[in-house]
This record gives C-alpha cells, sequence and structure tokens, in this order.
C-alpha cells in the first residue's frame, strides 16, 4: 500500500509511506533552492523514481479556497504516476501539524498545541492557534479550541462551541511582524530568536503579547478581506528610532527582541497548561511553526509541572504537513492495516534522498583522499573548516550531521570565523553535536533526556563555558543535538575520534549552506557551495574520502595537515 501526502503551503513538501513507514519525506526548496518554495513538481519527480502506483495521495493546502490541484494531478499523470484515488486531507492545516506530531510523538493519547502564524481558511475564519485531543482512533480527534482571526470578539453565528474569534493577531504573527520591523523575512524568526539573547529589560518597550495575542497598538491586522488575505502590520513604533551608532541600533533590536521572546515563552506557556487542562492529559505536545523556537522549548520544560511531559515536533514547519496528511490518510483509509501495523514513533528525520557519488572533477579544482575518521578529527582540531555529506538529507530545518559544516568547538574566535565563511550576521549563535553519553558533563539537562533533533537550547554548564566559547551563545545556551552510535554510526565515529583526541565529545555543527541558501541536497550542491565560499573540504564518509581544494590559502583555514593521507586524485 503506497500513501502519498502533498502540501503546498510555504515550505512545501512530500511524504510517501509504503505502508506504516515513510520511505521518503522531502521539501522542494532541497531541490528547487528556492528557499520556502510552495511548489512540488521536483519532489513528485522524485516520488516518480521510486513507485509508479499510488494507491492513496492526500493532498492539502494552507489556503484551502485559493489553491488549484489541478495543475498537479496532470503533472502527476505527465511523469507516470497512477493514483487509484485522490483524498482531499479535509483536516484543515492545524489538524495536519497536530496528525504529524502525535504519530511521531509515540504516545498513545496526547493534548496538543498548534501555533503557527496562520492556519487554514474555514467557514469561521483563519486559523490561528488550536488544541487538540488526539488518540490511537483515528476518527476521534478532537479539536478543543481554536483561536481565529479576522472577526471582532463576538462569537460567529453557528460556529462549534469551540471556536474562540479574535480581533487580536495571533503569537505568530507577532513574532513574524517584529522579524519584518527588524528587517528580515517574515519566515526568518531564528534570527529574532537569537538576537533576543543580546537584549536587555527595557522599560520603554511596550508589552507585546498578552493573554489574548498580539497588543492592538502595536499591531494592526489590514487586508482581511472576503478572500481572507490577512497582514500583518507593525504601527510606527517610536522605540526603533533611525540611529547613526550602530551600536546602539544593535542594542535597541535586541532588546526589543528580548521582550517579544519574553512575551512569547509566557503566552505559550500558559497555552501549555490550558492544553494539560482541556485535554485531561499529562502527555503534551506542542507544533506548529512557533514550536521552532528551541530558546523558548527549554526555558518552558523548566517551568513545567513535573507531571506534564513535553515533546516538542521537529518537523513543526509546515513541510511536516505533508507528513500529517499521509498518516491520517494510512490510519484512517486503511483501518485493518493501521491496526496491525501502527505508525511508528519518529526515531529520525533522514528521510530526504541518499548521496549519490556521481560528481565529475575537472581540471584539478578538487583533490580527493583516503581518510579515517580520526583524520578528520585531527583536520578540525588543526581549525580547519570541514563540511560533511552522508546517506539521506534531514527532513525540517535541521542539518543533523547528514548535510553539515563542522568545525572545532573549542575555538575562541570560531563563531566569528564560521559566520564569515557562512556569510551571515556575525552575531548569530551555532550549535553542537555531544555524544549522547557525555551530554549531562556538559549541559543542563535537567528533564531532558535527549535532544535528537536540536528543539532545545540548553544552558551550557558554567565550568565547560570556557572550553566550548564557539558555540555557547552570549546568554550561556546552546542548541544542541545529542547523539548515540544507532542514530547516525558515521557522525558518532568522527566526534569519538575527536573526543579521544581533544577530550570534548563535541563538535560545532552548523547546516551546510551559505547565507539565504536553503541546505544542500546533492555532491553538486556541496561542491557548488564550495566554489561560492571559504568551505575548502568535503567529508564524505561513506566513501572514507575527503574533496578539497588543493591551494586553500585562507589564513584561517589551513593546508590539509595529515602527512598520512593517500591522495587518490
Ligand atoms: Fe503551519
Amino acid at each position: 500500500m503506497w500513501i502519498l501526502g502533498v502540501n503546498r503551503s510555504h515550505d512545501a513538501a512530500i511524504c510517501l509511506m509504503k505502508d506504516n513507514d515513510v520511505v521518503l519525506s522531502i521539501q522542494e526548496e532541497r531541490l528547487t533552492h528556492v528557499k520556502y518554495d510552495r511548489e512540488v513538481f521536483n519532489a513528485l519527480d522524485k516520488v516518480a523514481e521510486i513507485t509508479k502506483e499510488i494507491d492513496l495521495c492526500a493532498y492539502t493546502h494552507l489556503y484551502n479556497t485559493k489553491c488549484d490541484f489541478g495543475p498537479y494531478f496532470k503533472y502527476i499523470k505527465r511523469i507516470g504516476i497512477k493514483v487509484k484515488r485522490y483524498v482531499e486531507a479535509k483536516d484543515y492545516h492545524h489538524s495536519l501539524h497536530a496528525s504529524c506530531a502525535f504519530y511521531n510523538s509515540g504516545f498513545d493519547k496526547a493534548g496538543i498545541l498548534v501555533i503557527d502564524g496562520a492556519g487554514a481558511d474555514h467557514e469561521w475564519g483563519k486559523e490561528h492557534e488550536s488544541i487538540f485531543y488526539f488518540d490511537q482512533d483515528p476518527n476521534g480527534v478532537t479539536c478543543l479550541s481554536q483561536k481565529i482571526i479576522g472577526y471582532s470578539n463576538q462569537k460567529v453565528e453557528g460556529a462549534p462551541p469551540f471556536v474562540n474569534p479574535t480581533k487580536s493577531i495571533g503569537t505568530g504573527f507577532v513574532y513574524s511582524g517584529i522579524t519584518e520591523y527588524l528587517g528580515w523575512d517574515s519566515l526568518e524568526c531564528g534570527k529574532t530568536m537569537g538576537l533576543s539573547s543580546y537584549g536587555e529589560p527595557n522599560d520603554r518597550i511596550k508589552q507585546m503579547i498578552s493573554e489574548d495575542g498580539g497588543n492592538e497598538n502595536i499591531f494592526t491586522l489590514t487586508d482581511f478581506n472576503e478572500h481572507k488575505n490577512v497582514n500583518t502590520v507593525v504601527r510606527p513604533y517610536d522605540y526603533i528610532a533611525y540611529s547613526k551608532d550602530e551600536d546602539d541600533k544593535f542594542q535597541r533590536h535586541a532588546d526589543l527582541a528580548y521582550r517579544l521572546q519574553e512575551d512569547f515563552e509566557e503566552y505559550v506557556y500558559q497555552r501549555i497548561m490550558d492544553t494539560h487542562r482541556l485535554s485531561g492529559c499529562n502527555d503534551i505536545i506542542f507544533t506548529g511553526g512557533c514550536a521552532l523556537n528551541c530558546v523558548g522549548n527549554y526555558r518552558i520544560l523548566q517551568r513545567l509541572p513535573k507531571h506534564i511531559n513535553l515533546y516538542v515536533e521537529p518537523m513543526s514547519s509546515d513541510c511536516g504537513t505533508a507528513m500529517g496528511a499521509a498518516y491520517i490518510t494510512y490510519a484512517r483509509e486503511c483501518p485493518k492495516q493501521y491496526r496491525r501495523k501502527k505508525i511508528r514513533p519518529l526515531s529520525h528525520l533522514y528521510f530526504g534522498q541518499p548521496i549519490k557519488y556521481d560528481y565529475e572533477l575537472k581540471d584539478n579544482e578538487f583533490r580527493v583522499c583516503e581518510v579515517t575518521p580520526q583524520s578528520i578529527a585531527g583536520l578540525i582540531s588543526d581549525g580547519n573548516v570541514v563540511a560533511i555529506c552522508q546517506g539521506r538529507s534531514e527532513n525540517g530545518p535541521r542539518a543533523l550531521g547528514n548535510r553539515s559544516i563542522l568545525y572545532d568547538p573549542r575555538a575562541v574566535d570560531g563563531k566569528d570565523i564560521v559566520n564569515k565563511v557562512k556569510k551571515r550576521e556575525y552575531w548569530r549563535p551555532f550549535a553542537g553535536t555531544v555524544l549522547a553519553d557525555h551530554a549531562q558533563e556538559w549541559f543542563d539537562m535537567d528533564r531532558l533526556y535527549e535532544s535528537p533533533h536540536m528543539m532545545y537550547a540548553v544552558n551550557v554548564l558554567k565550568s565547560m563555558i570556557e572550553k566550548i566559547p564557539c558555540i555557547t551563545h552570549v546568554d550561556g545556551t546552546c542548541r544542541i543535538q545529542t547523539l548515540t552510535k544507532d542514530q547516525n554510526p558515521n557522525y558518532y565515529k568522527l566526534i569519538e575520534a575527536f573526543y579521544e583526541l581533544t577530550g570534548v565529545p563535541i563538535l560545532f555543527n552548523t547546516s551546510f549552506n551559505l547565507a539565504g541558501d536553503t541546505i544542500v541536497e546533492t555532491i553538486d550542491d556541496a561542491l557548488l557551495t564550495m566554489r561560492e565560499s571559504e568551505i575548502c573540504y568535503l567529508y564524505l564518509p561513506e566513501k572514507a574520502e575527503l574533496l578539497f581544494i588543493p591551494d586553500a590559502s585562507e589564513p584561517s583555514i589551513k593546508r590539509l595537515s595529515y602527512k598520512d593521507c593517500n591522495l587518490l586524485l
């Protein structure tokens, strides 16, 4: 039984299942390199490479009323895929976020909180925050509360009791509104989150988010018309006046982000407690774009009563709704199979394409040598930036060792060096991957047994901060990936070798892309990124090879220093 989930919104994606197993899940942007791409033609091509027979194709889109799937049906036919039955995912956007997270969590029943910028249109308005009760009966999913935007605070006639209309904009819109106000794309909320750590309490900044949502004196909804377009405008907010003093401007922006982050965390904490109260469940799931706020996730976890178990979905961006559509379709439309073969809880995120080693090297641009994990560990400890490509690409926004750039976490100036290499803002923080068995020796893992998908920025233990300065953010935290051997054997061996060499069981890990680009997918993408940057080394652990640029000469990036490397090319 082949089931295909297709999502069209920003972060458009497909998810292909064979019975209860995910065979492929990939975002279109990885294939087109158009960030947040809303089409799925290239992803469908990848499906055709695996199977030409689809039993059930569930399709979903964010803007239910405006999205035409006709061209996709035609395209699917044109590339030779036969679909036995199309199923329009009647569940709205938020319930598909919830479906993805519920089956991934492994809980038998759970209360689920979904917060994103905005979800689907339905007859009562536009979703912006939902609370569900979910259990293993796929037809028993219950919406317990839903805030919808665009109306006054009056009840909408005919709407079910769980619908709560509001004029205030939601938390996700507030966050993206301030992100735009700071000069970035509204979807780049991670930058605002990173900046917030540099901020301080400032009495001049008004509360942005209260119990009702966005402060109406600051945020205005515009353009809410019969087509249900919604835009957010941050009203002229005199706090950030033009300043020629860049330091002063930076601090003003950071203070604004700090207040936003504080308000955001308090709001989400209260909604998680609402989810617990309304669902009667101690197992609580948080998903939707706002769940990617790893700083907030950790702080909220610390505050929650001990009897609440929190699961934060790693595919919380809209790419996860393709998986949610495939999951719920499998569970509902194949009830006998579903009872026999339950969807397994998420154990990894490597659902993308495998690397094909079909690259061609021309004109001595790159050379190749045989390497071992030990030699690569040495290369990194010598102060080199080393990219790694292997296996299948990660689904969702995090790089977890299959499409990553690695560096030595001990380097004092490492953050500046890698930010320069990636062409990012100098203040952006970096993540780290730690061998799971050593995580507690370096990080405050209170209430967090593992963090395999980088969903939490945890406190670095005070005694360890000076040992890993370039992955410790200004507030003393680090977004971490805990790693076991089973999760990624090659990456584990490399960090183990680095540990033997340096006594530090951690590698600096950032996604393999340059600022503004999507994460590399293929070897060709990787080589192109190397040509456009100062990254000179590419480690291919599955082949035990290193590709490198022979005349690397940047001062911060040394020549290959390994005497025992056996040059192949
Ligand atoms: Fe969403």
